[in-house]
């Protein structure tokens, strides 16, 4: 048998620490949060500002490079993200092969993962520049991936991207529009989408991000470790939440009303029938989670100006005021989180519910690059490997099969 105390002896003290709830992983210089106060910074600036004056693209610059872009570093960086937005046709073969009405989100993670089989000649050594043109082409083919997504659920035929547009109303065309009927973007939802995609563009050592630096710290390359981080932005804990947040309030809309007796439901994680309040609660923030007071204003204008009447969003305010009143909430620090309210805002724009996830992570994909080449130029750089704490057996022999019970 292995001798576990000359194992545990010869590598000295493991921290043991579920969750990583105290673990630094890494130094990093991108995005700040204070979850007492509930101060989110990109790159030092506070979110508020960025979501009241940036827009999604200009963010993104920031997020990978830094620091805020001149207009010549703008206008190329805008350039290279519209010029590379179209994906190789043989990509769109690959969801012939896909079932007809699989999970976006799945079928994101594959075909950005199947990228890496089309610009292999990348791998290894990349240069600066192999690295630039990386960037641009994950940011510019993510929402035509996830829009074909989409379009693949609904048997129709997949829309070229078009280059006069802007990033969100390239997306939203790409989405709604048909070869038979044009389709005019209104500037309300391609500027709310701009903003939701701005708020959720870093959020530090999330599950995804935390993933995609794992996998990028066996030198992985991009590709391989956003489609790894996209599937870890699919669970109802992280990016899944914002469905699972509609689908909650269409439950409770469809049962009566009553969110008073979901709130109590929820306080008992134990009994049968019981489910978390989604969209509540926060590792970091004890406090409201910043994104979430300028989403839950963003909604009512938004749903306003697109004179959208959703009575999902009386349930959320209802919910919101009787969990903010709880003793139990209260006690926990258990706040509205970004996820309570983009829901709302995306089912306005007519974004389908399984696609929510999706939006999170063309949001989020600034900030999975940004630390994946953060991890690339450190100098403390070295494979993620956790330890672990064994408690198995540590002396059992073999057993034939025919010996067994
Ligand atoms: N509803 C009811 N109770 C909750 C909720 C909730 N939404 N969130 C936490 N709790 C309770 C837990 O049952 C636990 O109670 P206990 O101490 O009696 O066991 C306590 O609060 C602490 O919760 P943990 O799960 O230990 O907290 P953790 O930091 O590990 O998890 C998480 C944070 C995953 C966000 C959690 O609050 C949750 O599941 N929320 C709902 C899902 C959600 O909205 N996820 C999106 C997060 S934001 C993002 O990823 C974009």
């Amino acid at each position: 048998a292995i001798d576990i105390t000359t194992l545990r002896s010869s590598t000295g003290y493991i921290t043991f620490d579920p969750g990583y709830v105290s673990t630094g992983s890494c130094q990093s210089d991108i995005t700040f949060l204070d979850g007492e106060k509930g101060i989110l910074l990109y790159r030092g600036i506070p979110i508020e500002q960025l979501a009241e004056k940036s827009n999604f693209i200009e963010t993104a610059f920031l997020l990978i490079y830094g620091h805020l872009p001149n207009r010549s570093e703008l206008d190329y960086f805008q350039y290279h993200i519209t010029h590379h937005s179209m994906v190789h046709e043989s990509i769109k073969k690959l969801y012939d092969g896909f079932p007809n009405n699989p999970h976006p989100m799945a079928v994101c993670s594959a075909v950005v993962g199947a990228l890496a089989t089309f610009y292999q000649d990348q791998f290894n050594n990349q240069t600066a520049r192999e690295i630039e043109i990386t960037i641009h082409r994950l940011l510019a083919k993510l929402p035509t991936i996830a829009a074909y997504s989409y379009k693949k659920s609904l048997g129709q035929p997949f829309l070229y991207p078009q280059n006069h547009l802007s990033y969100t109303k390239n997306f939203l065309n790409m989405m709604f529009a048909t070869p038979c009927e044009p389709y005019e973007v209104n500037p309300v939802a391609a500027k709310a989408l701009d903003v939701l995609l701005m708020l959720h563009a870093d959020h530090e050592q999330n599950c995804s991000t935390s993933t995609v630096r794992l996998v990028g710290s066996s030198r992985c390359n991009l590709y391989s470790s956003v489609s790894a981080g996209i599937y870890a932005l699919w669970g109802p804990l992280h990016g899944g939440a914002n469905q699972a947040v509609v689908e909650m309030l269409q439950k409770i809309q469809d049962e009566g009303g009553d969110a008073k007796k979901f709130v109590e439901k929820a306080k008992k994680p134990n009994e049968e029938g019981s489910s978390r309040l989604f969209g509540f609660g926060h590792r970091v923030y004890k406090n409201f989670d910043p994104r979430s007071k300028i989403i839950k204003q963003m909604a009512h204008e938004v749903l306003d100006k697109l004179k959208v009447q959703e009575p999902l969003l009386d349930i959320a305010l209802q919910l919101e005021e009787i969990a903010l009143k709880d003793d139990y909430f209260i006690s926990k620090k258990l706040y509205p989180n970004v996820d309570f309210y983009s829901g709302i805002i995306y089912k306005a724009l007519r974004i389908p519910v399984n696609m929510f996830p999706v939006m999170f992570a063309i949001g989020r994909l600034p900030g999975w690059i940004a630390h994946w080449v953060e991890l690339q130029g450190d100098k403390d750089f070295r494979i993620g490997r956790p330890r672990q704490i064994y408690q198995g057996k540590t002396s059992h022999d073999y057993v034939p099969l025919e010996q067994r019970g």
